[in-house]
């Protein structure tokens, strides 16, 4: 049984089919990146698993049971994390409440809820184990706006683990990024898979692509073109044209 399945998935926002008909298949242990050129709908089908957006026909899987329908926060603690396309941790909060904050979830369904609450020692034991995970440790006070763009990121994903989740959503997490935090980024990624969870993947950054992924999915028009290891996608004549382009082709 895969770790999450969509059947026949689409999301249309008026006439415009942005996920046409997806069959997505991420096994536990997997890292699955999905590729495609700007518009592709890559976000939006992120967006329709999480139960950001209802789909329009189709179902989606985890873990053996529907989840299609419901809300985001129940996704959640389903055990699906997920980061943001171009999203920033709250600036003016230091990086251990940010990771707090995203506790909320598991108590009201929300991270207003948690403003008025007391944290348990519990939780900032492992607040700060999630920062240490994540490199971030020695700055826990520190506010988030004093971090570098790839540190933000590293940041983002910590606050994502935060239900301990067995499935991780990444929306373009090296998007601005330096090379080097690339890099480290890269690292910290195959770190959680060798921890055990599975991880998804939205990326431009081709290196990252085809240097972390088991296999990669295809997007173009809302509509799976392609599926493979990196090798088979590099090689693929219809991924070479839609996005690709001849740099990856010849390498
Ligand atoms: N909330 C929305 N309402 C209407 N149209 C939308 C909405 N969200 C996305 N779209 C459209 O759906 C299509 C797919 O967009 P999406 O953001 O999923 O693409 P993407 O593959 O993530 O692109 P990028 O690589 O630029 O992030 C685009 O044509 C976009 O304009
Ligand atoms: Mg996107």
């Amino acid at each position: 049984m895969p770790l999450l399945e969509t059947r026949g998935l689409c999301k249309q926002f008026g006439g415009l089919q942005a996920v046409k008909d997806v069959n997505l298949r991420v096994e536990a242990g997997e890292i699955v990146g999905i590729i495609g050129p700007n518009g592709a709908g890559k976000s939006t089908l992120f967006n329709t698993i999480c139960g950001v957006y209802r789909p329009s026909s189709g179902e989606i899987w985890f873990a053996g049971r529907p989840i299609h329908g419901l809300r985001p926060n129940r996704i959640a603690r389903l055990g699906i994390g997920r980061t943001f396309q171009a999203s920033r941790p709250f600036q003016q909060l230091s990086l251990e409440a940010n990771v707090l904050s995203a506790y909320g979830a598991r108590f009201h369904g929300g991270w207003r809820a948690m403003w008025g609450r007391a944290f348990t020692p519990q939780h900032r034991e492992r607040a700060r184990a999630l920062l240490e995970l994540v490199g971030l440790a020695e700055h826990a006070q520190t506010e988030a706006r004093h971090l570098s763009l790839g540190l933000q990121r590293r940041l983002e994903i910590a606050r994502a683990l935060a239900l301990e989740p067995r499935l991780l959503m990444l929306d373009e997490p090296a998007a601005g990024i330096s090379h080097e935090e690339g890099q480290q980024l890269m690292a910290l990624i195959r770190k959680l898979r060798d921890k055990g969870t599975t991880v998804l993947l939205i990326e431009h950054n081709m290196q990252m692509v085809m240097n972390l992924c088991d296999r990669i999915e295809v997007l173009n028009y809302g509509v799976q073109i392609a599926a493979g290891t990196p090798g088979d996608i590099a090689r693929h004549p219809d991924v070479i044209e839609a996005y690709l382009g001849k740099e990856v082709a010849g390498a």
